[in-house]
């Protein structure tokens, strides 16, 4: 049962009591951080966060649960840069399952229960099931009908392998160097690099198949060249999902395929609906529950009593989203997040602040607000690991980049119809929420993270925050006037070079 413990006074209690009392709510454009005095070194800063209540975070960064955004190509490259991907649900649960599949068996330590092939299964019958199945590895041990490791199949093997129709012993490679079960990964690493092997399969006493090392893998974890991947205990890549109201058995999927976390993806997470999903899903899985959207203190309040582990604070904001202006409703973001953080610090559900963010500077004023990370939808959209081919259009490339409540995206998807409350609805009756469109294609989501990720240092170091707990506690803002807003931006210059963070358009 969520506990309620009392918060200590913050100073932007003051600024935002202000506001409200004049009855405003104010957006990223309306306000910047105050600078302070500050010891902090920005690249000194620790971005360590989380994304819900148990599931940490070493980037205070998700990508949004969107069909143009983030399926498993995001989710690795996010998980990888230390941040979240939240998988979309416009697609069956099969395939849901699979993108989880793919996350979590990008990389691996020890892989516990290594896929495996029968001796007597065919090259055929082999390649049919690593498609069915999404596997992203080649490589895969050889078992006997008693389940003693007899070989090894890797890439090479189906490579050279001319005729589909041979068994799995023909083909595979005999005699595979093995190590006993637990071993550790440190000596299986030094027993792979000195026998310039890919994988290590383990066997039990009696020969039976008991764990597989992956050299790369291994390798990178041995190195501590991954040291900001976000991993999990076994050492896979953390993910998340979204999940619809009462999609009981996709959730039940996505644990069987060891999701993270799950984020029940609705416009309206203030619902009766919603919460009695959140309250069953809470009682039949041992799993992370994150819920949304909502931009009220009151909403935020419900979902952390009803046991939320997580809340997505938006309604409105996002780059793509006409919800404010169909339907006329939502708070504008910054204060829509420091009111519902405020009210789920006392529950200590960890609000994401879902949607509206345009510059890396947005980052620390929604952190500052008191989010404990951010979700993107727009500023990752362009990037070369989101769904979707390059589009060239007037002499630039482009990505697609449309909302879950467009035309287009609940027409074809149910997933989108359910998250607009119109699941039932015949296409002539669809009431968008959102549009379609392109983004400028920016290259590898290394590059753009890394910048985004300094604009938040750099504001973590004028605040004097040496880390993200420190920044919403000593967050400080002022409201600024449109005149305050020009002189933010370059002005009175004909830009002629756009540095890599900033663009004029
Ligand atoms: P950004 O600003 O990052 O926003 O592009 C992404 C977030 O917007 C939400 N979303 C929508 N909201 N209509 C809406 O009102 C839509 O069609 C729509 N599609 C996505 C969602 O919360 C996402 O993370």
């Amino acid at each position: 049962m969520a506990t309620k413990t009392s918060r200590k006074t913050l100073p932007k209690d003051l600024f935002f009591k202000k506001i409200d009392a004049l009855g405003e709510a104010l957006t990223f454009d309306d306000v910047r951080l105050k600078s302070g005095y500050s010891v902090v070194m920005p690249d000194d800063v620790e971005l360590s966060s989380k994304f819900t209540k148990n599931v940490p975070l070493k980037t205070p960064i998700a990508s949004a649960a969107m069909d143009t955004v983030t399926e498993h190509a995001m989710a690795i490259a996010m998980a990888k840069l230390g941040g979240i991907g939240v998988l979309h649900k416009n697609m069956d649960i099969e395939s849901q399952g699979r993108e989880v599949a793919k996350v979590k068996f990008s990389l691996n330590g020890l892989i516990e229960k290594p896929i495996f092939v029968l001796e007597t299964d065919t090259v055929a019958e082999i390649l049919r099931r690593r498609d069915e199945k999404g596997y992203t590895f080649h490589t895969f041990p050889v078992v006997n009908a008693s389940g003693k490791l007899v070989g090894i199949i890797s890439q090479n093997d189906f490579d050279f392998c001319s005729d589909h129709s041979l068994e799995a012993r023909v083909i595979m490679t005999a005699n595979a160097i093995t190590a006993k079960a637990g071993t550790s990964l440190r000596d299986a690493y030094v027993i792979m690099h000195k026998a310039k092997k890919k994988s290590l399969p383990l066997v039990n006493a009696k020969g039976e198949l008991a764990g597989l090392y992956a050299y790369n893998d291994v390798s990178r974890i041995v190195t501590k060249s991954q040291h900001r991947y976000n991993v999990d205990a076994k050492g896979q890549l953390r993910v998340a999902a979204a999940v619809g109201v009462n999609d009981f058995e996709r959730a039940q999927i996505l644990i069987a395929n060891n999701v993270d976390a799950l984020v029940i993806d609705t416009a309206h997470g203030d619902t009766e609906v919603v919460i009695k999903t959140l309250k069953e899903m809470k009682k039949r899985f041992n799993v992370d529950v994150a819920v949304g959207n909502v931009s009220e203190p009151d909403s935020a309040l419900r979902l952390a009593k009803a046991g939320a582990d997580g809340i997505k604070v938006g309604q409105g904001p996002g780059s793509i989203c006409t919800t404010r202006i169909i339907a006329g409703i939502g708070s504008p973001q910054v204060s829509a997040v420091y009111k519902c953080a405020r009210a789920a610090d006392a529950y200590g559900v960890p609000v994401c602040a879902d949607g509206g963010l345009k510059h890396s500077g947005d980052i620390p004023i929604a952190i500052g607000a008191g989010a404990w990370s951010v979700m993107m939808g727009g500023m990752l959209a362009g990037v070369k690991e989101a769904p979707g081919e390059v589009i060239f259009a007037d002499g630039r490339q482009w990505k697609s980049y449309r909302g879950m409540g467009s035309i287009g995206a609940m027409e074809t998807n149910k997933g989108s119809r359910e998250r607009y409350g119109q699941i039932a609805t015949g296409k002539k009756e669809l009431i968008a929420e959102g549009v379609e469109g392109m983004k400028p294609y920016k290259g590898e989501l290394e590059a753009v993270l890394f910048q985004y990720i300094g604009g938040l240092k750099r504001g973590m170091g004028y605040v004097g925050a040496a880390n993200i707990a420190q920044l919403r506690d000593k967050a400080d803002f002022l409201k600024i006037t449109a005149a305050g807003r020009a002189e933010s931006h370059p002005h009175d210059i004909m830009i002629t070079k756009e540095p890599p963070n900033y663009s004029a358009e």
